[in-house]
Order: C-alpha cells, then structure tokens, then sequence
C-alpha cells in the first residue's frame, strides 16, 4: 500500500493525516484524535496536498475521508485557536475553511466522507462538501457553533439548506442539538448508515463500487450535479446535453455497450 504523496520527484511523509492508496481507492484519515480531528491550518494545507497527488494520479477513482480513532471524524474547527480571533482572523478561517470544501467539491473524482464518529461544527460542513456521506451507526453530527456564540463558517448555513430544505437546517443551526446517524439518514444528510461492527466494510464496498464506474461519466455527471444547482433549469439542462455528448465520445461508453450485448462485466478504463 503507497502511504506517501508524491509531487514531482519529492516523497512527503504527513503529520496531521495518514494518506493510503489501493485499489483504485485514495483514503485520507485525519490524524489528531487526541483533538477529535479538529481540523487546524496544518491539516488543512496537508489534505490539500494529497488532493492535488489524487488529482495527478489516474490510477485513484475514488477518495475517502476519514477520521482517525473511535471517537470522531472531526470535532470541526479548532476552538482553542480561537481564543482572542479577530474578525479579519475569523475571516481567515472561514477563507481556508471554503478552500478545503471546494477542493473537495471540485475534485473530478467522487468523495466519500466515511463518518466514524462525531462530525460537529466545521466536521459536518467539510462532510457535505463530499459526495457522498456514509456513517457508523454511532456517529452524531451537528452544527453546534451556536453552543459556543458562533455561526457555522465553512459553508453549513448553505450546504446544510440545499441539503435538507430551511426549516430543518434552521432547526439545527439555531440549537446546535446534535442527531444521530439515523435521524441524519432520514433527513438526507447521510446516505447510507452501516450496522454495527461493518463501519469500514461498508465504506470500502461502497468505494469499491464507485471505483468500476466509467471515470469520466462519474465526472461529468459531478460537475452537472453541482454546478446544475447554482443556475436555472433550462440552463442546467443545456450543459447536461453537452456534458452528455462528451461522454458519448469515451472508449469507456463503447465497453460499456459492448459489455451489455456481450452479457460481462465491462472494464472502465476512463478514456
Ligand atoms: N477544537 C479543539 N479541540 C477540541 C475540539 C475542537 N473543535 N473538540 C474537542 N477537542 C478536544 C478537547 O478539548 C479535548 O482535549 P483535552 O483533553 O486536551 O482537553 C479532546 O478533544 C477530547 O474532547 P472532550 O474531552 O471534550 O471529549 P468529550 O467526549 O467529553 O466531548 C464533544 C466530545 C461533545 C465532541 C466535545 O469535545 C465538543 O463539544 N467539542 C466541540 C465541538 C464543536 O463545537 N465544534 C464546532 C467547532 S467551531 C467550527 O467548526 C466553526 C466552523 O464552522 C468552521
């Protein structure tokens, strides 16, 4: 298993995430749980990093995030580094925060947040800028910025509202109650919950099955899903024709044709 990113001929050994690739698979785990995976500027810039090694690497399908230990995916931003924050500080955080979830939002291959634990705060928002949520059915997640005299700033009033509708992004932003795995799945937030004792089963069949899915119609179909919600129906429309001509030009559309008649299992090769 490759456990380091590489960037030209430069090898880099992570402190704050362990980065493993197999199988198709790139999996990034946060690595601070004696702070619950709070995410901090370190972590942030070292995610970023192994985004742009998946990004080069045409072997990766598919990326996992996850959190390191029992306890949590992430209990959100760093509260202690918020003693004394400025507003420009604040701002600064909310900036890097954006950055981390659009480079998740962006990347041209599917994200799969894998939530083994609390996902609060700053957590949650990184979680639903990913493409896919899955979760332990002991996990509990919340924006619970308010419990501590602050909003979320990592995109969560909006992400969560797109996700659930207001009323109930409302409800959860303005209590800062924490729910569970179930109740998360029943409102949207979460697409699959796994069974006890099969969290990281569960993620990998999941991973796995992306993973032989044609590439670039995965692509495409991400783009038109996220950029088909900031723009009008008749627009969005019109970019999934376009988007759908240039997947029809793949070898891989031509495999998958061939695979049907033939009656097999077709082999994307994301050309
Ligand atoms: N930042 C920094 N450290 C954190 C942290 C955070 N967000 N969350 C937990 N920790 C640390 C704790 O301080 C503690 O460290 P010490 O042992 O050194 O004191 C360690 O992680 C374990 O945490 P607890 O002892 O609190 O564990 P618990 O089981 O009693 O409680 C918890 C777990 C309910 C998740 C609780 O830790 C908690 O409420 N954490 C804060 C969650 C939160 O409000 N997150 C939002 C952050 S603000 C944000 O994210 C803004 C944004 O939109 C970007």
């Amino acid at each position: 298993m490759d456990t380091k990113a590489v960037r030209g001929k430069a090898a880099v050994d992570f402190k704050y995430i362990i980065f493993e690739k197999s199988e198709g698979v790139a999996t990034i785990t946060l690595n601070r749980p004696e702070a619950l995976n709070a995410f901090t500027k370190e972590v942030v810039e070292e995610i970023i990093y192994a985004l742009e090694d998946v990004r080069a690497d045409e072997n990766v399908r598919v990326v996992v995030l996850t959190g390191a230990g029992e306890k949590a995916f992430s209990a959100g931003a760093d509260i202690k580094a918020m003693a004394g924050m400025t507003a420009l500080k604040a701002r600064e955080l909310s900036l890097m925060g954006e950055k981390l979830c659009l480079a998740f939002e962006n990347l041209e291959k599917p994200v799969i947040a894998a939530l083994n634990g609390y996902a609060l705060g700053g957590g949650l928002e990184v979680a639903m800028s990913c493409d896919l949520r899955v979760a332990s059915e002991s996990a509990r997640m919340g924006q619970t910025e308010i419990n501590i005299g602050l909003i979320p700033g990592w995109g969560g009033t909006q992400r969560l509202t797109r996700l659930i509708g207001r009323e109930k992004a409302k409800e959860l932003v303005f209590t800062g109650r924490m729910i569970d795995a179930n109740t998360a799945e029943q409102l949207g937030i979460i697409n699959v919950v796994a069974p006890a004792g099969k969290f990281k089963e569960t993620v990998r069949q999941v991973a796995l099955e992306l993973a032989s899915k044609a590439p670039v119609a995965i692509r495409v179909a991400k783009a038109l899903i996220n950029k088909g919600a900031d723009i009008g129906l008749n627009s969005a429309v019109a970019l999934e024709r376009e988007g759908f001509s240039v997947v029809a030009s793949t070898e891989d559309l031509k495999e998958g044709v061939s695979a049907f008649t033939e009656k097999r299992k077709p082999v994307f090769k994301g050309k």
